[in-house]
């Protein structure tokens, strides 16, 4: 087995197990209408890092064997017993709420391989199911049965998450009518729209646990990898083919995103915001997405964005160090350069 065929692997045992904690933690209720359309798009699929990151974070913390980890009875550092999978579904709650509101900003139709909420139901639906998965997440985020001031700190972290992910949309819809952004400007949208989230899962294992050396330094890991995902995710929205990737390739040229790749593209000179001339996903063929990259490749700015997210990705690990030496604080690590390797 390759290292990336090992975290497929890692990643595909705990996307199971956070499948089947969905569907226990988020029964179907009524209005049925609201229910399904809330749970339509964790139905749909997506890749599950998130909790995946918060699992691994928790067996590392508790020098567990992945084998036996038992995450709805996980040993605290107390001896008490905690559910840490009832945290890493409250995580991807908070994912699902996210991308069906920012599909709504983006104006995008597909997700995950299927037609967006407000495609596939309407746009009030998809408002009120996001809102609904959004509260949803805190109501979860309190059946941990951690000590009740560890609970009331795990969800004072997930709202100051949400508030920055708030934040971090704002400026991403902003700076789509800005002329040139600073890559550090970038940084931080990214930082707020994406890493934070990451930074929450990589951190929360070690708030609910009672592990508080530890918080500081995971949410620091989160944050840089969260960011070198962002970049990873930019650079995918070019390169890599709509059926692959579950939503229109070429989108962010469309809307008129800024990413680091159009950041270093403008610096070098090249006409960013009109790079592709339609103004419809719908309307963009593949042949102006292939020209709009060659333009880009031949400044080298997706080279760029790359490196970026390399240099981000080795500053992740370094902050491990916080971690017991076993097999998840290993996956931790490879999951970091998975991030960026990962083709979808
Ligand atoms: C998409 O996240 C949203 C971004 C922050 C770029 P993922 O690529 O992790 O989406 P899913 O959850 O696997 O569908
Ligand atoms: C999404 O960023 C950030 C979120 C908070 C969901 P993108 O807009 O790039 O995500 P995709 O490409 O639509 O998944
Ligand atoms: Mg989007
Ligand atoms: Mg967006
Ligand atoms: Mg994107």
């Amino acid at each position: 087995m390759t290292g990336q065929q090992a975290v497929e692997a890692a990643i595909e045992r705990r996307r199971s197990v956070v499948n089947d904690a969905i569907d226990e933690d988020l029964p179907l209720d009524r209005p049925e209408r609201l229910y399904e359309a809330s749970r339509y798009l964790l139905k749909a699929g997506g890749k599950r890092l998130r909790p995946t990151i918060l699992l691994l974070a928790a067996e590392s913390l508790a020098d567990v064997d992945p084998l036996s980890a038992e995450y709805r009875r996980f040993p605290a550092a107390d001896g008490t017993e905690v559910d840490v999978l009832t945290a890493a579904v409250s995580i991807e709650i908070i994912q699902s709420f996210t991308l069906i509101h920012d599909d709504i900003m983006d104006d995008d139709d597909m997700r995950r391989g299927v037609p967006a909420v407000h495609r596939e139901y309407d746009l009030s639906t998809a408002i009120l199911a996001g809102d609904t998965l959004y509260s949803k997440a805190f109501e979860n985020m309190l059946e941990t049965g951690t000590s009740p001031q560890r609970s009331v700190r795990a969800l004072s972290e997930l709202a100051t998450t949400c508030t920055e992910i708030c934040e971090g949309q704002s400026l991403d819809i902003e700076f789509e009518k800005r002329g040139a952004i600073t890559p550090d400007e970038y940084l931080e949208m990214v930082e707020l729209k994406t890493a934070v989230l990451y930074a929450a899962a990589a951190s929360m294992p070690a708030v609910v646990l009672g592990y508080d050396d530890a918080v500081e330094p995971l949410h620091s890991y989160g944050l840089d990898i969260g960011r070198a995902f962002q970049i990873q995710d930019d650079v995918l929205d070019l390169t890599t083919p709509t059926e692959q990737l579950g939503k229109q390739r070429g989108s962010d040229l469309v809307e008129g995103k800024q990413t680091i790749i159009t950041v270093h593209a403008r610096d070098q000179g090249v006409d960013v915001d009109n790079l592709v001339s339609a103004d419809s996903v719908e309307a963009v063929t593949e042949a102006e997405i292939d020209e709009a990259v060659s333009k880009l490749e031949a400044v080298g700015s997706i080279d760029y964005a790359r490196e970026r997210a390399r240099e981000l990705v080795a500053s992740g690990k370094s902050h491990l160090d916080v971690l017991p030496n076993n097999e998840a604080h290993e996956t931790l690590d490879s999951i970091a350069d998975y991030l960026i390797e990962r083709e979808y």
